[in-house]
């Protein structure tokens, strides 16, 4: 596990990090690719993408002692705009981060518009120390393509392709598909811990909605699952029928 900071104070992110080294943590992470408008109006995760002059300002003043963990520093590639990304790369370049993860998508671009993947391989070019990829890796085709696109890539995160196939790394290590029973299991699991700590109500609104990942444009499921009033209804409604597209 990599715990994460989201702050743009030096003197917070020391004090976390100091609380967790003595907790034994080795290693932390720096979010600066948050997107969400509760964040980015306070000028932390993507918000400190914003200003140049803040964020070099920032980066000096953590980076000017020793740190008491390693830190990494999770990314996107612009606020406003892509064209925004060499300049945050050559900043970002000065400072020993132990790795970069690169979400290849400007603040404004959520998590649904445009991807730019060749940010990714600028940021290659400029020989940042570890590259991580990060966004819209769905299935074992595209991190091979990824792979094959840019061969110094040293990892990839995967987010919503895990929430929608949870054998997705397994496979990537040459591991089987997840079979019917393992899914039913994954989600049954997933809804009674959620049921333990919420109403029965709210964790079947959030499996239909992890359950929407693995749709994808599929109406017809999309319809089921809708329709759905219990878990092994949802259940059903995923892994009983056959997708349509
Ligand atoms: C609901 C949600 C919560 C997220 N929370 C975090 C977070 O706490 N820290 C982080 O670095 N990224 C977070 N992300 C962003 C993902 O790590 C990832 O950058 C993004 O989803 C794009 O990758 P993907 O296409 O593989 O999902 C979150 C994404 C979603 C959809």
């Amino acid at each position: 596990m990599l715990p994460q900071a989201l702050t743009k104070e030096p003197k917070q992110l020391l004090i976390w990090l100091e609380h967790i080294a003595g907790m034994g943590y080795r290693y932390a992470d720096l979010n600066l690719g948050c997107p969400s408008p509760t964040v980015t109006k306070r000028g932390k995760g993507s918000g400190l993408l914003r200003d140049t002059g803040l964020l070099q300002s920032f980066l000096d003043d953590v980076f000017s002692r020793p740190l008491p963990t390693a830190l990494s520093v999770k990314t996107r590639i612009g606020y406003e705009s892509a064209e925004e990304w060499p300049r945050l790369l050559e900043i970002l370049t000065q400072y020993p981060f132990a790795h970069m993860t690169i979400h290849v998508r400007t603040m404004k671009e959520q998590y649904i518009g445009g991807i730019h993947p060749e940010a990714f391989g600028e940021a290659v070019r400029a020989g940042i120390q570890h590259p991580v990829y990060n966004g819209d890796l769905r299935s074992v085709a595209d991190v091979e393509n990824l792979l094959q696109r840019f061969p110094k890539t040293e990892a990839v995160m995967i987010g919503r392709g895990l929430l929608a196939n949870p054998a997705l790394a397994r496979q990537l290590q040459g591991g089987e598909e997840a079979s019917r029973a393992e899914l039913e299991t994954w989600y049954m699991a997933l809804y009674e811990g959620w049921k333990d700590r919420f109403h029965a109500t709210i964790a079947l609104g959030r499996i239909k909605k992890l359950m929407e990942w693995t749709i994808g444009g599929d109406i017809r499921r999309k319809r089921l699952l809708k329709r759905a009033d219990g878990i092994e209804d949802c259940v059903r409604a995923i892994l009983d029928n056959p997708r349509t597209l």
